[in-house]
């Protein structure tokens, strides 16, 4: 699909993105800048992606009547997933009924919607390095799975969460029955399910954004981007840099597991390699060996330090792979991301120490605009580059460190500071 229109009009281009948050928003607006007719639906109103799309809807995603009733209405040329909390089985229908096109297939974001679909591809289908894992339904599973297979140390996680939701380090026989507790309580849907995984001890992990894109002859072509280096704390990203420094048999193998896995996950329901868009593959390094983690169908968390590093950020190679359009993943300039949290639980915030962060060398930020806050909630983002890597890492965190979200006593507008009068 290379045949681009205008918006709002009979000849629009449509989009619609399933999740709006901060990887959405970015992803709307590459679509917005080739005059794309973008819509936003999230489950809640003013998702950080619904600011900035035409259109904005809100409904329950994994509900597959709200689904299929909203897409049958806006007929969107293309759906693209952006969480994983979809009910991905309405898609596939829609999908073979010739309904829609999903991005990269319905059947991607079938498999990658918990632990367990992605998991038994890679290791099982594809017989590519995990570490050891068992998928439990109690207590007792998860403790005869440690006992006989597992051992410690080991990480248990929900089947369904993401962003170490739920997620804890096993680091004896005492831990397991909190381990379980804190699973059960951090899901995101009601599943008593749960894997438990041997515990990899990593030299460092990394993400290896991978694009799947037309070539000129219309064939599919992979891309691979600089790898990303990250840091997550309670299974969360905290922060990250492009590139990290890779033994060249290490770099290598990470990007044919990342081929193996995209390749697969490119193919549709009639087995045709007909999946585009961009993938972020995350791998575990220990001097040569690499472990397969997991895979996300869409851009990654961590990849928003492309947005300082690269020609052609994660969300505008996504938007543009998607077009069938041609992408280049050259490194701009080596750069560094780190995570600004909420700190508070409030609606509506505002943010102190901005001016003063952006006065870190070649820093910028990115705020959310999520209308909530939370003390863990991710609100905006600060980049750095720098042509020494970790240089642009240490102001990328001093200029996140300034920004100070807090609850709002006063109007912002008030606060702006104008220039002084003539
Ligand atoms: N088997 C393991 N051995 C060592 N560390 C692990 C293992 N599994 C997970 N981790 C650590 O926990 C982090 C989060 O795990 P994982 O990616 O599976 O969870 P997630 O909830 O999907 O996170 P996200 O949504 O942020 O990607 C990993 O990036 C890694 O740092
Ligand atoms: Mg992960």
């Amino acid at each position: 699909m290379t045949l681009l229109g205008t918006p709002l009009s009979p000849h629009a281009t449509k989009v619609m993105l399933l999740g709006s948050g901060e990887l959405g928003k970015e992803v709307l607006i590459a679509l917005q800048r080739l005059g794309v007719e973008t819509i936003a639906v999230d489950r809640y109103d003013n998702a950080p992606g619904q600011q900035v799309a035409h259109h904005a809807r809100t409904i329950t995603m994994s509900d597959p009547a709200q689904l299929k009733a909203l897409i049958e209405q806006e007929r969107p040329h293309l759906v693209v997933p952006e969480i994983e909390a979809i009910a991905t089985a309405m898609l596939e229908q829609l999908e073979q009924a010739g309904t829609v096109r999903v991005i990269p297939t319905a059947r991607a974001a079938r498999l990658t919607m918990d632990r367990e679909g992605i998991r038994r591809l890679a290791a099982e289908t594809l017989g590519l390095p995990t570490s050891p894992y068992v998928f439990c339904d109690s207590l007792q599973e998860l403790q005869q799975a440690i006992d006989g297979k597992i051992g410690y140390p080991c990480i248990v996680k929900p089947v369904m969460s993401s962003s170490g939701k739920g997620q804890s380090k096993i680091g004896g026989p005492a831990d397991v029955k909190a381990a379980w507790d804190y699973a059960m309580a951090g899901g995101r849907v009601s599943h008593d399910r749960v894997i438990v995984e041997g515990f990899i001890d990593f030299d460092y992990e990394i993400t290896q954004l991978t694009v799947r894109a037309l070539g000129e002859g219309g064939q599919i072509e992979t891309h691979f981007c600089e790898p990303i280096g990250h840091v997550q704390v309670s299974g969360d990203y905290v922060e990250s840099w492009q590139p990290i420094p890779m033994a060249p048999a290490a770099l290598q193998k990470s990007r044919e597991i990342a081929k193996a896995v995209t390749d697969n996950l490119g193919q549709g329901h009639d087995g045709k390699p007909s999946g585009l868009g961009l993938f972020g593959v995350e791998l575990f390094v220990k001097g040569g060996d690499v472990w397969f983690s997991e895979v996300s169908p869409r851009p990654h968390d961590t990849g928003m330090v492309t947005m300082c590093t690269q020609w052609q950020s994660e969300f505008e190679l996504h938007a543009r792979a998607i077009l069938g359009l041609p992408v280049n993943t050259a490194l701009k300039s080596p750069g560094a991301s780190a995570v600004i949290y909420g700190g508070v639980n409030a609606t509506g915030i505002v943010f102190d120490g901005v001016a003063d962060a952006l006065r870190v060398p070649n820093s910028d930020v990115r705020l959310f605009g999520k209308p909530e806050s939370f003390t863990k909630r991710r609100m905006g983002v600060a980049l750095a580059f720098d042509a020494d890597v970790e240089v642009a890492r240490t102001n990328a965190k001093l200029a996140a460190s300034r920004v100070k979200p807090r609850a709002a006593s006063e109007n912002p507008q008030a606060a702006i500071k104008k220039p002084p009068a003539a």
